[in-house]
């Protein structure tokens, strides 16, 4: 049995990992790179699962900050009644720097949490208007990447017949959803903007009014599921936002922090939260880490980097050339998609897309793949280094 086998790894099969005698141990790394213990390195192109690493492994800002809050304020529980600097000057900042100055925090640990939390706020809010029959949340098949018990056992997916776009279709399908089970028990949507397992399928604007409209229509909230496309990873720190998106909750995670610390939160449109207000009993809900200060103090710092609009610029050109490099030296590929430093490379099939995410790991480039397509999210600040490293593996 390999040492490595007491830990449960997640979305792996327990019983084929029994059968490998060695995996794969870090122990290092430095801008986009990883080092394993036996000291070879790897180009980091998934920023170590769905690009949390947004600003690279080696981020001086980020440690600083992260080694001065542990030395100033370490933890503080928010369940008691009080609050911290660092979690102040955090929401202050991402509502100024998003120009919703009145919007409302729930803070969580990771994207799964948050997603919850923003659910438990979207019935605890019919509850409070008299609607204590609405719990189900609805989500597109594929399209919810959440690991909570309770999540999975209320959520209803929304049949598709193409889950490659977010258009007509889909908004005739989400209707018959709704008449089939009945407006009274849908409390919400949650939907992500680019669906991160659905091929990056996305919509436009009109696509999100006429969905939000419908919902409208219905007393149905709108969770837009920005775990993987917030703070940075599409250039700005809120990929709908810069895009105008209607909604009632987002929920950000991964990337908030830069993989520093885990950390996350659902964001409350005001109008909401100044309903939920009105919730005169317990919150019978939320986690003893919720709004850590060490983590509020590190998004602090993300968001800021993130918002800046040079940000947009670099990740877009860089997306540009990243997206070149590959599709010129994997001869596979047979069409890309990025949005910025998010790029999807789509294969013939599922078995050629798993050969080349083994190929480029045997040449020291870590992807990861899910059915024919590979998704890639490096840390945002590959460079002129990384394209040649790249183009030195690939041949
Ligand atoms: C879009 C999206 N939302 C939520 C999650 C869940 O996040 P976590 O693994 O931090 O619980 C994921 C995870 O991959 C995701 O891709």
């Amino acid at each position: 049995m390999s040492s490595t086998t007491k830990a449960f790894l997640p979305y792996t099969n327990p019983s084929r990992i029994q059968k490998i005698d060695s995996l794969k141990v870090f122990k290092a790394s430095h801008g986009c790179f990883l080092k394993d213990n036996l000291s070879e390195s790897y180009l980091d192109l998934n920023a170590k699962n769905c690009g949390n690493v947004l600003l690279g492994y080696s981020d001086h800002d980020l440690i600083n900050a992260l080694t001065q809050q542990a030395s100033i304020l370490p933890y503080h529980s928010i369940h008691q009644w009080s609050l911290s600097e660092p979690l102040i000057d955090f929401m202050n900042f991402f509502n100024l720097a998003n120009n919703q100055p009145n919007n409302g925090f729930f803070f969580a640990n990771s994207g799964s949490e948050a997603n919850e939390s923003a659910i438990f706020l979207a019935n605890s809010f019919w509850k409070i208007k008299g609607h204590k029959n609405k719990k189900i949340c609805l989500s597109l098949q594929n399209g919810f990447s959440g690991s909570t018990i309770f999540l999975k056992e209320q959520l209803v997916q929304i049949h598709r017949k193409n889950d490659k776009l977010f258009g007509q279709e889909l908004i005739n399908e989400l209707k018959s959803t709704i008449s089939r089970i009945g407006a009274d028990k849908i409390s919400c949507l949650i939907i992500e903007p680019i669906q991160h397992h659905g091929a990056g399928a996305t919509g436009d604007i009109e696509f999100f009014d006429r969905l939000k409209e419908i919902l409208n229509e219905n007393q149905i909230l709108l969770i837009l599921d920005e775990v993987v496309t917030g703070f940075g990873r599409c250039g700005s720190i809120s990929y709908s936002q810069s895009l105008n998106f209607k909604y009632d909750i987002i929920t950000f995670g991964k990337s908030s922090t830069s993989g520093y610390f885990p950390f996350s939160f659902a964001w409350i449109k005001d109008s909401i939260y100044l309903e939920l207000l009105n919730f005169n009993s317990v919150f019978e809900f939320g986690y003893t880490n919720s709004g850590h200060p060490i983590g509020c103090a590190l998004a602090r710092i993300v968001a800021e980097k993130v918002s800046q609009p040079s940000f947009k610029v670099s990740t877009n050109e860089k997306g540009e050339i990243l997206s070149k490099i590959l599709t010129h030296g994997i001869p596979e590929v047979k069409s890309v998609k990025f949005y910025n430093l998010y790029g999807y490379l789509f294969f013939e099939d599922t078995v050629i897309a798993a050969e080349v995410k083994r190929r480029l790991f045997k040449r020291n480039i870590l992807v990861t793949h899910y059915k024919n397509y590979i998704t890639v999210s490096p840390p945002a600040i590959i460079d002129q280094n990384e394209f040649n490293y790249l183009m030195d593996n690939l041949r």
